[in-house]
């Protein structure tokens, strides 16, 4: 599964305190703390600071791997961890605010998995409960149709990570060089969904409170991610 090498490597490889504060900021600005499921926590960093800040958490990540990642930096907090798959909420309850972050929502491949999903994520909020999610922007196909590719050495590993799109899909390739002789790869596929799409999906459950382009550009914009803001009907 997804995730199950990544995970270990995954702080080492992505973890940026000034992004997280960014997040951390982004939900603060519409809401105060409040009980919230967190879904694709990943290793838990912005789950983390939410707690500190008085948000009563609950994350869920497929990946157990992650999850553990998540649960060992974090012995002594009240989060609730659970390995559950985002697009099935049965045996939750419901929440103030629901959040999605950092690409997560771009992991679901099928037009009617979104369906779906946002109908899951109303179901589960509270009355005017808050959703919070981002995406990857369409120019971000249109970027990664010239590969990107970095190389480094993180924690025991040699890595490759390679980015490419094609059509609405992007394409993420890692490889792990162990020491002996061994390589660890993962594949992963996200789709890209145009934002009015999304916008009219949206609708029947969500009223849209902000978008904005990376953080804090109005709109969709040029730029790398949009940020949704919007609350259960
Ligand atoms: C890019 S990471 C982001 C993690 C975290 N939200 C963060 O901000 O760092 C994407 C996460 O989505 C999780 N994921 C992907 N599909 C999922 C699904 N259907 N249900 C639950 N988690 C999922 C992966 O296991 C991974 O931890």
């Amino acid at each position: 599964m997804i995730y199950d090498t990544l995970a270990y490597y995954y702080d080492a490889l992505v973890k940026d305190d000034q992004a997280t504060l960014a997040w951390v900021d982004w939900i603060m600005a519409s809401s105060a703390p409040c009980s919230v499921l967190e879904l694709a926590c990943g290793s838990a960093e912005i789950t983390q600071v939410l707690s500190q800040k008085g948000y009563q958490m609950t994350a869920l990540d497929q990946s157990e791997s992650m999850i553990q990642q998540a649960r060992e930096k974090d012995k002594n907090s009240s989060i609730q961890y659970l390995c559950q798959d985002m697009r099935n909420l049965h045996g939750l309850g419901h929440y103030e605010a629901i959040l999605c972050l950092c690409d997560s929502f771009n992991y679901l491949l099928d037009p009617q998995e979104v369906k779906d999903f946002f109908r899951e994520v109303y179901d589960h909020l509270t009355d005017q409960g808050f959703f919070f999610f981002d995406t990857h922007s369409l120019d971000r196909l249109q970027e990664f149709q010239e590969e990107f590719n970095e190389t480094g050495h993180i924690l025991d590993v040699d890595y490759q990570w390679s980015i490419t799109s094609e059509e609405d899909v992007i394409y993420q390739d890692f490889a792990f060089y162990k020491e002996d002789g061994t390589v660890i790869q993962e594949h992963h596929m996200q789709r890209v969904y145009d934002p009015a799409w999304l916008i009219e999906t949206l609708k029947p459950y969500f009223t849209i409170e902000k978008i904005t382009t990376d953080f804090d550009q109005e709109g969709i914009q040029e730029g790398e991610k949009y940020f949704f803001v919007c609350r259960r009907k």
